[in-house]
């Protein structure tokens, strides 16, 4: 039995110790251990306590996990340390994307918060700026996450978000892992209505976000995904979707689709040998640009090296934009598209937080209908919020 306790300035009754998923060290999925016993956080001053209803899973949770983020030394195991030194130790709960309720306050929020349904904007930002993030870093990864049943955050970075057509499930969906880094990639490469896009990864959690973002601002998005998910990702608002498994025709395939235009510009979150060919992709018929190319570059699904000859960047302009997460200005926008329906969710599915190995299996050696999101919801949600978003048993 789970001992209470009572927060100062709190209307509600938190229980001591809560459900987590706790990562014990960097290494496979056999260093994730379910606990019931780990302390509940407490809100400091301008937090909120979330009870978690449900947290999307990202790429990042795996490849922190792994360590797979070197920066000096190929092959060193390590993690985010752009701020100078490691920010990931252990035991460190994880999960980014939160959706949930305010069940208790910090001193100096409003207590008219507790109830509130909203989302997590996930960064733990190195400063007050607003449309700059130069050290990324997340919840999940610095601090505690959403792999649990409670998380305390910035009361400023968690927004409400109570529509009710929305489920918590698919407003985790929506979480700024995704949407943050992808709205970052179109702006940094400046995409302006009427450009045609390539997006890479399509069908993942950036890329489907990058889709309907693109439509947003008007851009005309070309897929690059598999062929089980193009209609999928037409319905989502792709123009066309190519088959990434062929490449060697993939320049004529462009041109045909897009009547002869370069792209003008490339979301790449592959890496790899791909870059090459979406490089090919924009500089194929330099005078008819209007343009720079510009290639955003956010992701290494492909391969974390690239060998790619100067002179076909020098020579034809090619703008290389690195992206990582991204503004609050950002965020902010994103959660007022939210909030009036203008993004979508796209949930693949659900699993609960004890099952978190099995999703993890699930997600890696993914079916080729795979599409947009997984989230995990602790044990204790699961039929108001898991269930109705679980995978088919027979799946
Ligand atoms: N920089 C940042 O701030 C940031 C933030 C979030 C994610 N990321 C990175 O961005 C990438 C995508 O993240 P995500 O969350 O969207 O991942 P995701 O949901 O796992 O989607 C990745 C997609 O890439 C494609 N893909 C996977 N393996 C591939 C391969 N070997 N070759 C070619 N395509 C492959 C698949 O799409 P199709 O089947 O449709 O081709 C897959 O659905 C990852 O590398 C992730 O680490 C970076």
């Amino acid at each position: 039995m789970r001992q209470a306790m009572s927060v100062s300035s709190q209307a509600q009754t938190i229980p001591r110790t809560m459900a987590a998923m706790q990562l014990t060290g960097h290494g496979g999925v056999d260093k994730l251990v379910y606990r019931e016993d780990v302390a509940t956080p407490r809100p400091g001053p301008g937090e909120v306590l979330v009870r978690v209803t449900a947290t999307a899973k990202n790429n990042t949770d795996r490849k922190a996990r792994e360590g797979l983020y070197p920066t000096k030394e190929k092959g060193d195991v390590t993690s985010f340390q752009i701020g100078g030194a490691p920010t990931l130790t252990f035991p460190r709960i994880q999960g980014a994307d939160v959706a949930g309720r305010v069940v208790a306050v910090g001193e100096g929020v409003d207590a008219n918060r507790i109830g509130e349904r909203g989302l997590l904007d996930f960064n733990l930002y190195p400063d007050e700026r607003r449309d700059l993030n130069l050290a990324p870093d997340y919840y999940g990864h610095g601090a505690d996450g959403g792999f649990a049943e409670y998380v305390a955050v910035p009361s400023a970075q968690f927004h409400c978000v109570d529509n009710p057509a929305l489920a918590d499930a698919q407003l985790a969906s929506m979480g700024m892992c995704s949407y943050q880094t992808a709205l970052h990639m179109l702006t940094s490469a400046k995409v302006k209505a009427g450009e045609h896009i390539l997006v890479s990864g399509a069908s993942g959690g950036v890329g489907s976000a990058l889709i309907q973002l693109c439509r947003i601002l008007g851009a005309i998005p070309y897929a690059l995904s598999q062929p089980d998910k193009a209609q999928a990702l037409r319905e989502l608002g792709a123009a066309a979707v190519l088959d990434r498994s062929d490449m060697a025709g993939f320049t004529d395939r462009v041109r045909e689709l897009t009547g002869g235009k370069p792209i003008d510009a490339v979301m790449d979150l592959l890496g790899g040998e791909m870059t090459d060919h979406f490089i090919d992709s924009m500089i194929f018929d330099m005078p008819q640009r209007s343009s720079y190319p510009r290639l955003s570059i956010a992701g290494a699904s492909s391969g974390n090296e690239s060998e790619i000859m100067w002179t076909r960047i020098y020579l034809y302009q090619v703008q290389i934009f690195g992206v990582s997460h991204g503004t609050r200005e950002e965020a902010e926008q994103l959660i007022e598209w939210i909030r009036d329906g203008q993004l979508k969710p796209v949930l693949h599915a659900a699993f609960k937080l004890s099952e978190l190995h099995q999703a993890e299996d699930y997600f890696v050696n993914r079916s080729s209908n795979f599409l947009g999101k997984i989230v995990i919801v602790p044990d204790a949600q699961w039929s108001e919020h898991g269930a109705p978003f679980a995978l088919p048993v027979s799946a």
